[in-house]
């Protein structure tokens, strides 16, 4: 899922990006998508909520969804729907826009008394199942999406204080790997990989592929996850999820080396196509293996 920052203002450092692919992967949305983020003010939300909905209050999110969903259908049950909201300038289909008020966020961090990155994070993740055709009008809708939020929060590992977290299962990871494969830049092979690392203390970080026109200096999915995650002080995983379209997406050779640094031994899981999957660990991939044990 790809943010669009109306505006460089502001644009907080929160695991906002994360969140919202983990909002996808939970919807089960895997394609391109893309929505348009405005962090703002009361004032301004307060303006919008009056021209938009005829609503003179301020409020914490707004969301306007560029699709409309038939009643009981959401994202991932209205693909062709959501083919129509293409953006060229974006590369990527439209779901609709968010309005955030940082005012509320404060407000609401400090009522609740949490981190003003989760309330950013729970708000996102609130306007995005509307994006996805979710709503709260009866109790068993609000259930329901509220059911989908927290999912969605755990799997980004943002907890309520004291929970611990759900373990995170393969189908999440791989949908993390499918979700990110759609942020690839890969307009010389075009051929799209995700990758999605899971940390030995249940963190995710997710990879994509980066071509270059000096052909050389591209990056595979599976490095820049583990870029992320080093970047992030972490240095040991259990897992990683593969994804990408047209063939099995075994790990190169050289991200097989790479990863080997990073064990005890890693399991390797891909998908490709009609969700076919397959695994092996990483020391069948890289039998014989030099690396950090070898050396004095
Ligand atoms: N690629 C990966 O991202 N991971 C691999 O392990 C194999 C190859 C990418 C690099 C390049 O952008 C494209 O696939 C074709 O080689």
């Amino acid at each position: 899922m790809k943010l669009i920052w109306a505006q460089s203002r502001n644009i907080p450092s929160a695991p906002l990006s994360l969140t919202a692919d983990c909002c996808a992967a939970v919807e089960g949305l895997a394609l391109p998508c893309g929505v348009y983020v405005t962090l703002t003010d009361d004032e301004q939300i307060q303006t919008i909520n009056r021209a938009q909905r005829g609503i003179d209050h301020a409020t914490d999110v707004l969301s306007f969804p560029s699709v409309n969903y038939p009643k009981g259908i959401t994202a991932h049950k209205a693909k062709a729907l959501i083919k129509q909201e293409y953006s060229d300038d974006d590369r990527a289909y439209i779901l609709g826009d968010i309005f955030i008020s940082y005012d509320h966020v404060l407000a609401q961090a400090e009522e609740y008394g949490h981190s003003v990155d989760r309330e950013l994070c729970y708000l996102l993740t609130h306007g995005l199942f509307h994006l996805f055709g979710y709503d709260h009008m009866t109790g068993d809708e609000q259930k329901e999406m509220r059911n989908m939020e927290e999912k969605a929060l755990q799997l980004a590992g943002i907890t309520r204080g004291g929970s611990a977290a759900a373990p995170v299962t393969d189908a999440q990871l791989l949908a993390l790997a499918k979700e990110a494969m759609q942020r690839s830049y890969s307009p010389y092979s075009h051929y799209k990989v995700g990758a999605c690392l899971l940390s030995l203390d249940g963190r995710v970080y997710t990879g994509t592929n980066i071509e270059n026109a000096s052909f050389g200096l591209t990056i595979c999915a599976e490095r820049a996850a583990i870029s992320k995650a080093i970047t992030d002080g972490v240095q040991s995983f259990s897992a990683i999820a593969i994804a990408a379209v047209g063939s099995p997406p075994w790990p190169c050779g050289a991200c097989r080396q790479v990863l080997n640094e990073f064990g005890p031994d890693i399991r390797v899981l891909i998908t490709w196509d009609k969700d076919q999957t397959d695994e092996a660990p990483l020391s069948a991939l890289l039998p014989h293996s030099f690396g950090p044990k070898d050396l004095p």
